[in-house]
């Protein structure tokens, strides 16, 4: 179980105290929501901001681009400090190719799907990613509720990795406490994205440690045992 605080909702006026303080709760992953003002009606932070950050921390840097021209950015991530690039299954037809760029650039792959968007989309991607992110609340701004009618996506997410032995992980974000977590944990997800609910607490650490635990105590019992990277 791997839970990734989302930097989208830390202070913006301190990122390099934020990412102490992150890599100080004992998370594995920070996850990096990058938006362009075009793919979602919001814009967050650039390549400049990973790059400063990168020293501060160990800690996997899991870059989500909410971005219509990922093709410009895949570089400037990479070197900036990327260790996985997930790019979004609406992009259609451009998605093989930009696997394929992120793979060149020795990084992680990853795919997410957007709320409306069928999980069959990503279907035919499976065998070349290396983590699959259900989005759960429409992509934008950190804070909103949790989309409960999403949970079937995880499980057929789930059933479809089992079925076929694959290993890529399940990703969960947005609006994922220490409740919601739980849901999506009893079936098949393994990655925790959450901005708001681990951000906003004090103790950071606590938040996280409390969260794995809750999360660890769920999992569905014939979950693939060698599932998932780290
Ligand atoms: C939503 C982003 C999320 C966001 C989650 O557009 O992709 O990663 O940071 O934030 P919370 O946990 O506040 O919903
Ligand atoms: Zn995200």
């Amino acid at each position: 179980m791997i839970i990734a605080p989302s930097l989208l909702a830390c202070d913006f006026g301190s990122f390099a105290k934020e990412t102490v303080r992150a890599q100080k709760s004992g998370a594995e992953w920070l996850h990096l929501d990058i938006m362009d003002g075009h793919f979602v009606p919001n814009i967050s932070f650039g390549p400049e901001v990973v790059r400063v950050i990168r020293p501060l921390t160990k800690m996997t840097f899991d870059v989500h681009l909410m971005c219509s021209k990922p093709e410009i950015l895949l570089e400037p991530f990479a070197k900036a400090g990327a260790n996985s690039i997930t790019v979004h299954v609406e992009l259609a037809e451009r998605v093989p190719q930009l696997f394929w760029k992120i793979r060149s650039l020795g990084l992680r792959v990853g795919l997410a799907v957007n709320p409306p968007t069928a999980i069959a989309n990503a279907e035919p991607h499976l065998d070349q990613i290396d983590l699959l992110l259900i989005m759960t609340v429409n992509p934008g701004f950190g804070g909103q509720p949790f989309i409960h009618e999403m949970l079937p996506k995880i499980q057929q997410a789930a059933a479809w990795r089992r079925e076929r032995r694959l290993r890529y992980r399940l990703e969960v974000d947005g609006g994922i406490t220490q409740q919601t977590a739980i849901e999506c944990a009893r079936v098949g997800a393994d990655t925790f994205v959450s901005g708001t609910a681990l951000f906003g607490h004090r103790q950071l650490g606590r938040a996280v440690k409390k969260m794995r635990e809750a999360v660890a105590a769920c999992a569905p019992k014939d979950r693939s045992p060698e599932s998932g990277l780290n």
